[in-house]
C-alpha cells in the first residue's frame, strides 16, 4: 500500500527557539511493552531510560506506533530538538494516520516556535480525524500564534459549544476574541474558563482585569485585583495591573507609591571587575563576546523588539567576561536589596528566599527599540549598558533612554502620567521591580545600543 506523504518540519536547530521544558503532548496511550515501559519512565522523568527502551525497540523494528511517538517525545524532553523532529518525521512516515503522533508533533512544533508547521500538522490531523477536539484546539492555537485571531475564535467557539466543561477551550476563545478587539466577549470567555474550573484562576482573573481596564472600567478591574491580591499578595501580574488600574482611576499618588518607582528603582555605576584596566575595556570585551555568542540572533517574532538582535540566556562559563559581569551585577544587586529593605515597601515582603540569576544581551541598531513589557516570571530586574549610540546624553530627545512605569499604549490610555526616565549611561545599570512596565526610547544616531538585561528569578 502506498504511504501517505509525511508531514515534515525543518530540522534546523536555529529554527526552534523557545522554552521547551514542558509541552502538552496530547493523550497518552497505554500499550504493551516497550511503549508502556517507556511511557512509565517518561511519566517519572526518567527520560534517558525511556530513550534506551525505545531505541532498543526501534532497532528491533517494532511496529507499534506508540514506540515512535514516545521516542520523539523523549528526544524533545531531552531538548534534542533536531533529532526530535527527525523522529516525528519518521513516526509519520511509518504511521501517517496515527492521530496521537500528529497531535504530539503539532504541540511540539508549537512549543518550538514553529506555528506555521504546527498549522500544517494539525490540518493533517483533521483530515485523519475530522472533528477531533484536540486537533481543532491545536489548529486554533497555531492560527492565533500566526496572527489569525478571527479564524482561531471560530474554532474555539465551536470547541466551547461542544465541550463547555474544558477550561482550555474557553481560555483560547478569550485570547482569540481579545486579539480580535472583541473585549467584552473576551471577558465572558475568561469567565467561562473560571466557571469551568480553570486551574490557573489567577491568570484568568488577570486577563479579565486587563480587559476591563481597556474597556474603561478600571474600578471593576481594581475590585477584582484587590480580591485576587488578598489571596495572593505576591502575584506580580496582578500588582502590575493594579498599578495601571489605580493610574487609570486617577489615584496617581497611590499608584506611584505601589510602583516603588521612586524608592525601589535606581541607577548605579558598575564597579570595574577585577582583571580589567577600566570600564571601557570591560565594555568592549562584553560587546565583542555578546556579538559572537552562539545564540546571538534576531528576536522571536512575538518579542516587542525592532531593529534588534539578542542572545539567549548566557550560561556560566560561556565567556569569562560574562562571568565577571554576572559577579559584579550580583554584588550591586545585593547592596541595593539591603537598601530596599530599609524602605519598608510592601514589595519586599514578596522577595524570594531562593533565586537564580538570569542574564542576556540586547543589541539595537538605529531606530531600534524595545516596546513596553514586564518580566512576569521575575521578582527584580535590571539592565546594564555596555555601549550607546552617539548623542545619547541628549535630555530632550532621550535617545536610547530607559522609561519606567508607562504601560503598553492600550493599557495606558491617552492620559497616563506616571513614568520615570533614566539615561542609559555606559557603565551604569538601571534596577527596577520586575512587574513595572518599561521600554526603551528609539534613537536615530550612529552606533549601537548594547545592553545586558537581567532578572532575579524565584526558585
Ligand atoms: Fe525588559
Amino acid at each position: 500500500m502506498r504511504r501517505q506523504k509525511a508531514v515534515r518540519v525543518s530540522s534546523s536547530k536555529k529554527a526552534f527557539p523557545g522554552n521547551a521544558q514542558q509541552a502538552p503532548f496530547g493523550r497518552a496511550v497505554q500499550g504493551a511493552n516497550p511503549a508502556a515501559q517507556a511511557n512509565a519512565a517518561l511519566s517519572q522523568g526518567r527520560v534517558e531510560d525511556a530513550l534506551a527502551i525505545l531505541e532498543r525497540a526501534r532497532l528491533s523494528d517494532a511496529l507499534e506506533p506508540e514506540v515512535w511517538r514516545l521516542r520523539a517525545i523523549a528526544l524533545f524532553r531531552s531538548k534534542r530538538y533536531q533529532e526530535c523532529v527527525e523522529a516525528f518525521d519518521e513516526a509519520c512516515e511509518r504511521h501517517p494516520g496515527h492521530l496521537p503522533t500528529l497531535i504530539s508533533f503539532g504541540n511540539a512544533a508549537m512549543v518550538m516556535g514553529r506555528a506555521d508547521r504546527a498549522l500544517d500538522i494539525f490540518g493533517h490531523a483533521l483530515r485523519v480525524a475530522p472533528g477531533d477536539l484536540e486537533a481543532i484546539y491545536g489548529r486554533g492555537q497555531s492560527e492565533l500564534a500566526l496572527g489569525k485571531p478571527s479564524e482561531a475564535a471560530t474554532r474555539f467557539q465551536s470547541l466551547v459549544t461542544r465541550a463547555p466543561q474544558e477550561p482550555r477551550y474557553w481560555v483560547g476563545l478569550g485570547r482569540a476574541l481579545d486579539h480580535c478587539g472583541r473585549l467584552a466577549e473576551a471577558v465572558e470567555a475568561f469567565e467561562g474558563a473560571i466557571a469551568a474550573g480553570e486551574k490557573d484562576k489567577a491568570a484568568a482573573e488577570c486577563c479579565i482585569a486587563s480587559l476591563l481596564i481597556r474597556l474603561e472600567r478600571p474600578a471593576e478591574a481594581l475590585a477584582r485585583l484587590d480580591k485576587l491580591l488578598a489571596e495572593a499578595p505576591a502575584n506580580r501580574q496582578a500588582l502590575s495591573l493594579k498599578v495601571i488600574a489605580l493610574g487609570r482611576s486617577g489615584a496617581t499618588a497611590e499608584a506611584r507609591a505601589l510602583m516603588g518607582i521612586d524608592d525601589l528603582a535606581a541607577d548605579k555605576a558598575l564597579p570595574v571587575p577585577p582583571g580589567y584596566a577600566d570600564i571601557q575595556s570591560f565594555n568592549a570585551a562584553l560587546v565583542k563576546a555578546a556579538k559572537s555568542h552562539t545564540t546571538f540572533a534576531n528576536p522571536r517574532p512575538e518579542m516587542p523588539m525592532t531593529h534588534a538582535r539578542k542572545t539567549g540566556n548566557l550560561q556560566p562559563n560561556d565567556a569569562p567576561v560574562f562571568d565577571a559581569l554576572r559577579a559584579a551585577l550580583v554584588g550591586v544587586l545585593q547592596d541595593h536589596i539591603a537598601d530596599m529593605r530599609k524602605t519598608g515597601h510592601p514589595y519586599m515582603a514578596g522577595m524570594p528566599a531562593q533565586w537564580r540569576f538570569s542574564i542576556w544581551a540586547n543589541v539595537l541598531d538605529r531606530q531600534g527599540e524595545i516596546g513596553a513589557h514586564i518580566h512576569p516570571g521575575a521578582w527584580f530586574s535590571g539592565a546594564y549598558y555596555a555601549d550607546m549610540p552617539e548623542g545619547a546624553s541628549d535630555p530632550v530627545a532621550k535617545p536610547g533612554w530607559f522609561e519606567l512605569g508607562r504601560p503598553r499604549d492600550d493599557l495606558a490610555g491617552p492620559d497616563w502620567q506616571i513614568s520615570r526616565f533614566f539615561e542609559a549611561r555606559k557603565g551604569h545599570l538601571v534596577l527596577f521591580p520586575s512587574y513595572l512596565y518599561h521600554r526603551t526610547v528609539p534613537f536615530e544616531g550612529t552606533g549601537q545600543r548594547v545592553s545586558f538585561g537581567f532578572d532575579i528569578v524565584p526558585l
